[in-house]
């Protein structure tokens, strides 16, 4: 078997995209658009892998971090053809085949990458290029055919005349070809056009007219080769990702309330017969069970939700466990490092942090819990407030099981309370409380009969 090397070409700035980010950083289902030709192209396994970088080269290298990349430097982006050429001394004395494609068409398939490379094989071609039929070719190079129906070169959208522009067959931006015959026809090629760039489709008329053998492979769903040139083009794209997703879910046995409004990332999983409501954000890496409810507006990041668990209208959750049968919000702020045991209930305007909640435990209203550990069956009353940073450091407190907190007490951290601890409303803990002890701070309430008239006169004086 022939060896094969890829040429991804990600240096243009895309200044279609009116962004001071590299184009191909900007994002398509929560991934730079980079990754996903990256990962077509892994598929096939590649000997070599060259990504050829320019406008804030260092930006995509720490996006890709990968140590199986090569990466060349494009310092000014004088056009495609130009970008290949830059790759010519890693290929020297490569003689397996060429795989060049573009960082800003991301949804080319394995399938059709491999039809590519077995018509190249089998022919014996110097150069065999991806084509499309387009309904609205706008924007694309297209294909030239003669009366015989035989390739005769590439005109891009500037450089085209009317009848030329009314062309549907496109090239796709992704090519294969032999390492000899394109180096050496890189050398060959001029900027004499529209935009003052050397082409790399220019290749095309240079091996036709030196007689070498040309294909084009077809790909059968167009929609595979769309460029992202634009902020409309992404977000179509976007929607159309957005779309098969959702119909995956769907037909997986989840209910989707409004699809239009459901944004599930690649990654994420959903249990059968779990429900989910509008405006609902699925990312990353979450797990989602069996039979959960998530009523909607939820923003959700790495989470991990056992079967059961209902989600109430508007939360956050960022790396987070939740077990069976738990009951989070509404308005509800779960950061990184939360879990929360079976049958939990954590209700609304409550932020935790770092805190491990015990089975059947509840904190439904106005808390904080942070760096904190608490028991089975304990209450969190409303108003409690974990301190647990004193400016400098952070402290953890520790709950036990069964423990009452009263509303508005504060839990100064270090702090431990033990099993069946019960704090009195409005107590500030600063000291370890042992078990089966109420804890409560010592205050005088007093009262002054009449003060309210006596402040009532004074003011209407003054
Ligand atoms: C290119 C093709 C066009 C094809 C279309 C398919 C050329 C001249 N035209 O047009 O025939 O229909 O793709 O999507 O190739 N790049 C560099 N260095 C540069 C210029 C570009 O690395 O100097 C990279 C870009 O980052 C991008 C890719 O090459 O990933 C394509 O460049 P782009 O400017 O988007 O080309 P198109 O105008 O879309
Ligand atoms: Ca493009």
């Amino acid at each position: 078997m022939r060896e094969l090397g890829v040429i991804l070409l990600a240096a243009g700035l895309g200044k279609r995209m009116k962004s001071s980010l590299p184009k191909v950083l900007h994002r398509l289902g929560g991934k730079p658009l980079l990754f996903y030709p990256l990962r077509t192209a892994r598929e096939l396994n590649p000997q070599r892998v060259v990504i050829v970088v320019g406008s804030g080269a260092d930006a995509v290298r720490r996006a890709c971090g990968d140590e199986e990349i090569t990466w060349v430097l494009q310092e000014r982006q004088l056009g495609t053809g130009h970008a290949v050429r830059c790759t010519k001394e890693i290929f020297q004395g490569f003689s397996g085949d060429l795989l060049i494609l573009s960082g800003d068409v991301p949804s080319v398939s394995e399938s059709s990458l491999l039809r590519l490379l077995r018509q190249h094989r089998e022919h014996n071609a110097a150069l065999t290029l991806l084509t499309a039929s387009l309904e609205q070719p706008l924007g694309y190079g297209r294909i030239l055919r003669n009366h015989r129906d035989e390739l005769i070169g590439i005109v891009e959208e500037r450089d085209a005349g009317e009848p030329e522009k009314k062309i549907k067959e496109v090239n796709a931006g992704i090519y294969l070809v032999s390492p000899s015959f394109l180096f050496s026809a890189l050398e060959g090629l001029n900027n004499h056009n529209q935009q003052g760039e050397y082409y790399l489709p220019d290749i095309v008329g240079v091996a036709l007219k030196s007689g070498q053998t040309v294909r084009t492979v077809q790909v059968e769903d167009a929609r595979e080769i769309l460029g992202i040139n634009t902020r409309e083009e992404l977000a179509i794209m976007e929607k159309a990702l957005q779309e098969r997703i959702n119909r995956k879910w769907m037909e997986a046995g989840v209910t989707l309330k409004d699809p239009q409004t459901t944004y599930i990332e690649e990654e994420v999983s959903l249990g059968r017969d779990t429900v989910i409501g509008p405006n609902t954000h699925l990312m990353g890496h979450t797990v989602i069970g069996e039979r959960c409810l998530i009523d909607g507006n939820a923003y959700v990041t790495d989470a991990r939700l056992g079967d059961g668990v209902h989600l109430r209208f508007s939360v956050v959750l960022t790396d987070c466990r939740i077990e069976e049968g738990a009951i989070v919000g509404p308005f509800a702020h779960l950061r990184p490092g939360t879990s929360l045991g079976r049958g939990v209930h954590i209700g609304n305007f409550v932020e935790t942090k770092q805190a491990i909640i015990g089975e059947g435990s509840k904190a439904n209203h106005l808390t904080y819990l942070g760096d904190v550990t608490v028991g089975r069956e304990t209450n969190i009353g409303a108003g409690t407030i974990t301190c647990n940073y004193d400016g400098f450091q952070k402290y953890r407190t520790t709950i036990g099981d069964r423990v009452q907190v009263g509303s508005d007490s504060t839990l100064v951290a270090p702090v431990r309370l033990g099993d069946d601890v019960y704090v009195a409303t409005a107590t500030t803990v600063r000291h370890d409380v042992p078990a089966g002890t109420l804890v409560y701070n010592q205050r005088n309430e007093r009262v002054r009969e009449g003060w309210t008239e006596q402040k009532r006169k004074k003011m209407m004086k003054a």
